[in-house]
């Protein structure tokens, strides 16, 4: 059994900080992680938390408090992970498609860096030769994850440099004496299914034998965690069994030990976080009834951009008698959470709470219809911690200059 949150701490929340409200678990930021490091004991494994799930300074305060390392997908993340006290050396800073500038000030930084192009790798290698250990992304060439836009690795996708121009790399390599310490996959997200990661090991085994200065797999994030209920994530302890079966015996069949690293970015926080909201409006509209809440896609855009499902609980009415609702927002186009969705009866002011709220979902919240960003609120050791208070009127002019 996983930690939770009660629906009576949740209903305080709603009551002391307002709705919409986004709530993170501390504790089972921390379980999660645990169980990374029991799964993969006896494998040399290092763990780093991709940042861009959740980003909020508190969260990564915790992170790292827990001895995690991180993950960055841009260099203003890198400057966040370092603000929140990390240092550069357990910063991995993982980028596709950026300018070469932004790669040279990450390296100033002094943090790992996975760089996706030949074009930059030749930048690299031109301007720093073999003095700065890097690592190459590639594209495995692997079909999965939850759906297209998080599939990363399959033989269409943008991301990596693929497999095919591994010659490429090489004479990058030969040419510059580029430092290749790490190669590096990301597969996608939401990849249930162990024989994918053990496919992309084994890609990544046959192509390490070219690379002598390699002491690094990175496999990326992509353990998916159960959104609906019944349905189960990736099986970690079966994923760690088998990262050292294979690791062990690649080391003794080519007397090499190589370290492994992941990027879990909804395995750590995801299932953490839960988004509190109102019920505005109970509308009986024919066939449907439509309970309209206090957010919408600005907020938490996961069912309108992925079809991904949240699990909703009516914490104002846990026993009532069960009716399907369409659980809508209030944005100015159609934003439905949840179609038919059943659920114990609902009244105007009921709260309704969005389970799996950690990953990607605050940090995908956007300012839409000049609505306010949700407020953040944190509970560590049974206490709550406001970390994000909710949006004023002057957020949504900050920036903007009265020119005309
Ligand atoms: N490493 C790299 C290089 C990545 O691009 C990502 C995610 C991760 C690690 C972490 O993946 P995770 O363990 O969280 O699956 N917004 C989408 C997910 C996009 C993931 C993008 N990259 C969603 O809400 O499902």
């Amino acid at each position: 059994m996983s930690l939770q949150l009660s629906a009576e701490q949740l209903q305080q929340i709603a009551r002391q900080f307002g709705t919409p409200v986004y709530v993170y678990h501390a504790e089972r930021i921390k379980e999660q992680y645990n169980r990374l490091l029991s799964a993969f004991d006896g494998v040399d494994a290092k763990f780093f938390y991709a940042a861009k799930a959740l980003t909020n300074i508190n969260v990564l305060k915790y992170i790292l408090s827990i001895g995690c390392n991180i993950d960055c997908s841009s260099v203003n993340e890198v400057k966040l992970a370092l603000k929140a006290g990390f240092e550069p050396q357990n910063i991995l800073y993982t980028s596709n498609n950026i300018a070469f500038e932004e790669i040279e000030e990450a390296k100033n930084i002094g943090v790992h860096i996975n760089i996706d192009s030949i074009s930059n790798l030749i930048k690299f290698g031109k301007k720093f030769g073999h003095s700065y250990p890097v690592g190459v992304r590639l594209r495995p060439n692997i079909m999965a994850g939850g759906n297209l836009k998080i599939s990363t690795g399959h033989a269409n996708s943008k991301f990596g440099v693929p497999l095919e121009n591994i010659k490429e790399i090489l004479d990058v390599a030969n040419e510059t004496g580029l430092f290749i310490k790490t190669l590096h996959i990301h597969t996608g997200s939401e990849i249930k299914d162990v024989e994918v990661f053990a496919k992309g090991i084994e890609v990544l085994f046959e192509v390490s034998q070219h690379f002598p200065d390699l002491q690094v797999l990175d496999l990326g994030g992509g353990f998916k965690v159960p959104y609906m209920p019944g349905e189960e994530g990736t099986d970690i302890p079966l994923l760690g069994k088998k990262v050292k079966e294979e690791f062990d015996l690649f080391e003794k069949k080519h007397d090499r030990h190589l370290q492994v690293w992941f990027e879990p970015g909804k395995y750590i926080v995801s299932e953490a976080g839960y988004f509190i909201t109102t019920v505005n409006v109970i509308k009986n509209a024919g066939n449907k009834i439509f309970a309209g809440v206090d957010s919408g896609l600005n907020h938490f855009i996961r069912p309108m951009f992925y079809g991904a499902y949240h699990e909703i609980d009516n914490i104002s009415n846990l026993s009532g008698a069960k009716r399907a609702y369409n659980i809508v927002g209030n944005i100015c186009e159609t934003d439905t959470f949840a179609e038919d969705r059943q659920l114990p009866e609902i009244h105007e002011g009921d709260h309704l709470v969005f389970r799996n709220a950690g990953a990607y979902c605050f940090e995908m919240s956007s300012h839409y219809n000049s609505r306010f960003k949700p407020a953040e609120v944190m509970v560590k050791d049974g206490k709550t911690y406001l970390i994000r208070k909710r949006d004023e009127l002057e957020d949504l002019l900050k920036g903007q200059i009265e020119a005309l």
